[in-house]
């Protein structure tokens, strides 16, 4: 029997433990979040991409009265991103959220849906995605890596015929 053991990436850390530009990408995934348009959830979130290059690009959530044409905060700023020139040099993302019936001290992971296109970015960037996950109060942070919050992935290469 083969067991695999993968060594776990994720850590939980808080705000003060970040190193700077960790904590400058958190920092624009909060002031992001204030650009929520949330009327149906009252739950707004806050992304911040940030670029081999040291760019910070930003994004938050967009809610439809058609619900499932709301986009989410990470999807906002990885599309913004991509519109700047960056679609193949994303190495970390941070995500920020709060709500009203939503605890300050729990944080708030990507949905399926992110998770699938932070993959593609991963793979297209050619590196493991950095994902800084908190809480609405910065005070509780989790780090973890794309390959971690999606495992056996469906991307580019499952499209590839066997050669
Ligand atoms: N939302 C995000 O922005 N990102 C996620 O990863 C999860 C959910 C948004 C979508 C919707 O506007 C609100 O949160 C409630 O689901």
């Amino acid at each position: 029997m083969l067991f695999l053991i993968r060594r776990l990436k994720m850590k939980k850390t808080s705000y003060h433990h970040l190193n700077r530009i960790q904590a400058e990408l958190l920092d624009k995934a909060e002031k992001a979040m204030k650009m929520s348009y949330c009327p149906y959830s009252g739950f707004s979130v806050g992304a911040a991409v940030l670029t081999k290059n040291h760019e910070i690009v930003a994004g938050a959530n967009v809610e439809n009265a058609a619900y499932g044409s709301t986009i989410c905060a990470e999807r906002a700023a990885l599309v913004s991103a991509n519109a700047k020139g960056h679609q193949r040099d994303v190495i970390k993302i941070a995500v920020i959220a709060k709500g009203k019936n939503h605890p300050s001290s729990e944080i708030t992971a990507p949905c399926g849906s992110c998770r699938q296109m932070i993959f593609e970015s991963a793979r297209i960037s050619g590196c493991d995605i950095e994902i800084i996950m908190s809480d609405p109060e910065k005070e509780n942070v989790m780090i973890s890596a794309i390959s971690e919050l999606l495992p056996l992935a469906f991307g580019p290469n499952s499209l590839k015929s066997p050669s």
